[in-house]
């Protein structure tokens, strides 16, 4: 399945699609509303030119296949999540079963992608990846699904974003490796168990808390990708450094890595632009002082914020007096996408002890009020108590 064809996703329920090529439909999904409280034509994505951007650009697409680990030696850090999954492969291959299923959750460019391959590689398995987003109808879900023969591994991406009505679909095949289908039309349907080879389900998620409670129980493994710490950054980007030809240094790949979120793809991509200057500017060599230079030069501040952070922050702090204000609120006030703002921004500036998140909204910190030097609302010439 290729997210290229995505269709048109204004079509409204009830609606009937139009007759398709005989391929087996599954029951009509049960009358459940779509309640997913993030809008679908949003997709998620923000604009593409973002140099801190955790989700992928074009330009990343070669070089993060390039970059990508293929076993999980090769992985770096996310120690505790690697240990567990060297168990669990261990286990199924003793056992000479498919893996459980696996749910990957976290902010984008940490590595679940990375992860189901990987698992693939380990479990010697073949992969087939396609989106939530991009399973429209319950035909084209019981179509990959009666498809797995020889295939081992379904991933499916921000898997929160598939329709409801087709979880449940899902649920019986992950539980009991069968479906339902309906063959023929009007009086004379039948319904049909089909069985399917067993399979591991590996879903990825940056939204966790969107998935319904019976789809997330149905997985046996679920993860967390964190943020990275630095010295595992570091690791990653003196990788990746090797692999292009990169010469860079500890302290270069110190700079590079303190202000890239965290997030292994931003590293990537900081170590390439950096990489670019070094380059023509200087001799090719990126020691700390030349890192620290560029990355200045990229506007990428030493906590990687970047205009839409900052925003963020200001916002708060002007408009709000410091919080606590609600996400939608101050998506409101920004003309930002909501999703946006949760899946990419908070989770970060949460991490650095940015933001707090109460349960009447999101205050900023003194911590953060410092670096952008601004002065407490209410404190009265006391800055930072
Ligand atoms: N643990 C890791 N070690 C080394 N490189 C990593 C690691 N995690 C991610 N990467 C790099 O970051 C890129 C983005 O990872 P990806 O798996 O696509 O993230 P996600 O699917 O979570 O958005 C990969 O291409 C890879 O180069
Ligand atoms: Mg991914």
């Amino acid at each position: 399945m290729d997210e290229h064809q995505e269709r048109p996703r204004a079509r409204r329920r009830g609606q009937v699609p139009p007759p398709r090529a005989p391929r087996p439909q599954a029951p009509p999904p049960p009358g459940v509303a779509r309640t997913d409280p993030s809008p679908d034509a949003q997709e998620g994505v923000p604009p593409p030119d973002r140099l801190l951007d955790p989700v992928p650009g074009p330009e990343d697409c070669g070089e993060e296949v390039r970059l990508r680990p293929r076993t999980l030696a090769q992985y770096i850090g996310q120690e505790r999540m690697k240990a567990n999954l060297r168990v669990f492969i261990k286990a199924a291959r003793d056992r000479k079963e498919p893996l459980d299923h696996v749910l990957l959750y976290g902010p984008p460019g940490l590595g679940k992608t990375t992860v189901a391959h990987i698992l693939s590689h380990e479990m010697k398995a073949s992969i087939r990846a396609t989106s939530g987003p991009a399973i429209e109808r319950a035909g084209d879900l019981a179509a990959i699904l009666t498809n797995l023969e020889g295939v081992g591994i379904l991933f499916i991406d921000e898997i929160h974003r598939l329709q409801p009505a087709l979880e449940e679909i899902l649920y019986q095949a992950m539980e009991d490796f069968q479906i339902d289908i309906v063959i023929g039309q009007g009086p004379t349907a039948r319904t049909v168990k089909i069985d399917l080879p067993r399979f591991t389900l590996i879903g990825a998620t940056t939204r966790i808390g969107l998935l319904t409670g019976p789809l997330r129980d149905r997985f046996g493994i679920v993860h967390h990708l964190d943020f990275y710490p630095v010295p595992d950054l570091v690791q990653i980007i003196r990788r990746s450094a090797r692999i292009l030809g990169i010469d860079v240094d500890q302290d270069g790949a110190e700079e590079v890595g303190r202000r890239a979120r965290g997030t292994p793809r931003i590293a990537n991509r900081l170590l390439r632009r950096v990489r670019d200057f070094a380059q023509v500017e200087a001799d090719g060599r990126i020691g700390g002082p030349i890192a620290e230079r560029y990355l200045e030069r990229l506007e990428v501040d030493r906590f990687g914020l970047d205009r839409l952070d900052r925003k963020i922050l200001l916002t708060i702090h002007e408009k709000f007096d410091d919080g606590p204000v609600g996400v939608n609120t101050i998506a409101a006030a920004l003309g930002e996408e909501r999703d946006t703002i949760e899946e990419i921004y908070e989770p970060y500036l949460m991490q650095i002890g940015f933001l707090d998140r109460t349960s009447r909204g999101r205050r900023i910190t003194a911590r953060a009020l410092e670096h952008l030097r601004l002065a407490r609302h209410g404190s009265q010439g006391r800055l930072w108590e």
